[in-house]
């Protein structure tokens, strides 16, 4: 069906009440693994790649191959780049034909995330491509914020102000998702993300989709989250796989030996994923 933009993807999705899956994509195998079970389920879906991917495995390569899979693909998918880290990485996905960018400056005062993300939406639209954006710094991950308390929460009359002056596709809220395995127990602020979609008419974007609550996801599906981010979960599908493999006796270093056990899981884990999104 091939690689389309972002925008009306998720517009649709919010309006019809379900959620696209993201997943992050390093090589080969993660990006068969989405794509397969995106298309046996006949569902669209986001390839998305942040700083850590692109710098392991190279943009350019990750963009050729992504976007090739992308292209031949029998459902709708989406080449995002995830927490873009400078305007030159944004700049360089532009280039290399991702069809959906993200800056994540949110650790930057207010009005220069303002200013970085509105540049980033007028050059990113200027090229067809969708662009998403961060206001709040949301836990976990190269953070170091494990459990944000509420001082990191998204403040719906901001998203508002953000979102106007920014002009960006989709929002990323912060309602207490982390990135990567909580350390104690989740405490998902669904109050907090019905006020913000009330006001906040663009699609909604969760970050830290792995280890949340499967209860809590659909809830947040149901009141306005379009885009789903799983990158943790999706890892370790594959990683743990390997490990159980490689201690078993008759582990044996060949490529299908290695790969193919891992490629199945981490597939495994994005269908599952995709069914809890689109509520099948
Ligand atoms: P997880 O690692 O918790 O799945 O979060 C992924 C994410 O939000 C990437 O932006």
């Amino acid at each position: 069906m091939s690689l389309v933009p972002m925008s009306e993807l998720l517009v649709r999705a919010r309006r019809s009440g379900y959620a696209v899956g993201a997943f992050e994509v390093w090589n080969l195998e993660s990006i068969q693994a989405v794509i397969g079970a995106a298309e046996g389920l006949a569902q669209p879906v986001i390839l998305q790649v942040g700083p850590g991917e692109a710098d392991y495995a190279g943009m350019e390569d990750i963009a050729h191959a992504a976007i090739f899979h992308a292209r031949r693909a029998k459902v709708p998918v989406v080449l995002h780049l995830d927490h873009g880290d400078t305007f030159e990485r944004v700049m360089q996905c532009l280039n290399h034909g991702f069809t959906s960018v993200m800056l994540d400056v949110s650790h930057l005062p207010y009005a220069e995330n303002v200013a970085a993300t509105k540049e980033v939406a007028r050059v990113a639209h200027a090229c067809g491509v969708s662009v998403e954006g961060e206001m709040d710094r949301i836990g976990g991950g190269a953070t170091g914020i494990d459990v944000p308390d509420d001082a990191h929460l998204t403040n719906p009359d901001q998203a508002v102000e953000f979102v106007r002056a920014t002009g960006i596709d989709a929002f990323a809220v912060a309602i207490g998702t982390v990135h990567g395995f909580y350390q104690g127990e989740p405490h998902i602020r669904l109050g907090l993300l019905e006020k913000i979609a009330a006001r906040v008419p663009i699609p909604l974007v969760l970050h830290g989709g792995s280890g949340t609550p499967e209860a809590d996801v659909r809830k947040a599906v149901s009141l306005g989250i379009a885009k789903v981010n799983i990158c943790t979960e999706f890892v370790a599908a594959f990683a743990d796989t390997y490990a159980h493999e490689h201690a078993a006796s008759d582990f044996r270093y060949n490529v299908p030996g290695v790969f193919l056990k891992p490629r199945a899981a981490a597939r495994q884990l994005a269908e599952k994923k995709i069914r809890l999104f689109a509520g099948l």
